[in-house]
């Protein structure tokens, strides 16, 4: 009887449930999207009961679309949007709040009074992070500051809090497990990435009581079972949860970078490079972040990033507020349409901008109109924007890593786009390599409980499954290429600092 492993991905945009065999191929996949919620300009939140229920609806019919019996399942995996702050009752499981999203700047004054109180260093030397409103724990923070009575009952030990990982394990057992990965927690800027554990001193510089906080643990061994009452996954019950890491270092993992030096790029709502570092994180200088990627067998592994907050996003905002489109892929047909964006640069900074410039005051821009730009010309150049953002993350690692890339492999909603990987690799002057499964954010997700569950014996029996669809090879003129950037970055300069103290 052929075993499966279910791989919950419960990202920004919506939240999916895919199947894979041991092959590791997808058998049966859902999704559903849910509502992203934007209270005022630069906040993002979404309700945590829609994301469970989502979540929920997505298993539910993944496994009905399989046609398997679920007792097929050797176990669950899950893989989450990072950072996004839940805070609930710990006795009725209800959320005292909206969840504050990764994207959401309402931080950015906590951020800097951190930054003015001196932390900076104290930050990065633990956590591996820089100080800036995208992490999570100046959003619970907030909350406690926040919303009436909350401080209170966080002290009293009536309230957990957790990343989305946390909330999906906690209403996954029914209530009973509350803990979290290393990867996630790594994000919240609480977590020593050294000692793999909360961390004292920055719990109290934030004032979050430690009781609020879930259980760190590795990122491939189970964690508890699916409880027996719950609506719509009655069936389901007692199935095992057995791995959990953030997108970004499961798309990692899914994409088999397990050597040092092995690198991804994810383009989906954001752009996430992750480079493995191997067993001793790396202290950047170009203002990129070290995090656990994954701890599994024992062994810590560590990953250099770089994030772009806005990439396929900018495709989105393309279709949805500005109308220009109709969908994602009439965004390629458009910018194929034209020879280049015709001078114009779109820089998406809508939430800011993020690595290597954490500019929390930047907003977008575009420059270069002239009276013939036409609507070819601005998908092609928010094409082109989300290669830059890339390039500026590659050039950052470069300049960190103990040895430059030599591939980038690629992965991501985004990532389907010839013609935004072709420009990829013309721009970074790099092989960009494809796989021809690009769900590598689930599949990672998979991989860790199959691992911990023991249908996959090992790393490198995971790495056998991997398989390139499509390598991109540099063949736009070096010149031409080094000019394009050089005005982007001119671009770039513009969109900062724009609404300084505005927030
Ligand atoms: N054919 C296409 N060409 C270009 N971009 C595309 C195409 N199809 C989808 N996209 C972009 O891919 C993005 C979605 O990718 P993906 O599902 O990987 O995102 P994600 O960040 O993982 O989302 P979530 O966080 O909800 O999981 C969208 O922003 C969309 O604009
Ligand atoms: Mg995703």
């Amino acid at each position: 009887m052929e075993t499966y492993i279910a791989a919950l991905d419960q990202g920004t945009t919506s939240s999916r449930a895919i199947l894979f065999n041991r092959a590791g191929e997808i058998v049966a996949r859902a999704q559903y999207p849910f509502r992203q919620i934007y209270p005022q300009p630069g906040w993002v939140e979404h309700d945590p009961m829609e994301i469970w229920a989502t979540e929920k609806r997505a298993l539910a019919e993944a496994v009905d679309a399989a046609h398997i019996d679920p007792k097929q399942i050797a176990a669950i995996g899950i893989t989450n949007q990072r950072e996004t702050t839940i805070l609930w009752d710990r006795t009725t499981g209800q959320p005292v709040h909206n969840a504050i999203v990764w994207q959401c700047r309402r931080t950015a004054a906590i951020c800097d009074q951190l930054k003015a109180d001196g932390l900076g260093d104290t930050v990065t030397d633990k956590t591996g992070l820089l100080i800036d409103a995208y992490f999570s724990g100046t959003k619970v923070k907030w909350l406690l500051d926040n919303v009436p009575g909350l401080r209170e009952r966080a002290e009293r030990g009536e309230l957990c809090a957790g990343t989305v990982d946390a909330w999906l394990i906690w209403n996954l057992t029914g209530g009973q497990v509350h803990v979290t990965d290393y990867s996630n927690a790594s994000r919240t800027m609480l977590f020593n990435i050294h000692t793999l554990q909360w961390d004292d001193d920055l719990c109290r510089a934030l004032g979050i009581p430690l009781r609020l906080l879930p259980q760190p643990r590795p990122n491939s061994e189970a964690y508890g079972c699916i409880a027996a009452d719950i609506p719509g996954l009655e069936a389901l019950a007692g199935i095992p949860i057995c791995g959990s890491a953030g997108d970004q270092p499961a798309a990692l993992f899914g994409q088999a970078c397990f050597a040092p030096g092995q690198a991804k790029n994810t383009y989906g709502t954001g752009c996430f490079t992750l480079m493995n570092v191997g067993r001793e994180p790396v202290r950047s200088k170009a203002g990129l972040v070290t995090s656990v990627g994954w701890s599994v067998g024992g062994q810590v592994t560590y990953a250099l990033e770089g994030s772009v907050f806005n990439a396929g996003s900018t495709i989105q905002w393309l279709r949805d507020e500005l109308g220009l489109i109709s969908s994602a892929p009439e965004c390629d047909r458009l910018a194929e349409s034209v020879p280049d964006a015709g001078g114009v640069c779109v820089v998406p900074a809508f939430t800011g901008l993020g690595a290597p410039y954490w500019d929390m005051y930047a907003r977008g821009t575009i420059v270069g109109l002239t009276r013939g730009t036409t609507k070819a010309h601005i998908a092609r150049a928010v094409l082109d924007a989300i290669a830059f953002q890339v390039t500026d993350l590659v050039r950052a690692m470069n300049a960190d890593a103990p040895c430059p890339l030599t591939t980038l492999r690629v992965d991501g909603g985004a990532s389907v786009s010839d013609i935004l990987m072709q420009t990829q690799a013309d721009l970074l002057r790099l092989p960009v390599d494809r796989p021809a499964q690009v769900e590598t954010t689930a599949f990672g997700a998979a991989a860790l409980a199959g691992l911990a569950a023991g249908v996959w014996g090992s790393l490198d029996e995971l790495g056998t499954l991997r398989r390139s669809q499509c390598l991109f090879q540099p063949q736009r003129d070096e010149a031409a290429c080094a000019a394009d950037y050089a005005r982007w970055c001119r671009a770039v300069e513009r969109s900062r600092a724009w609404i300084e103290n505005e927030l």
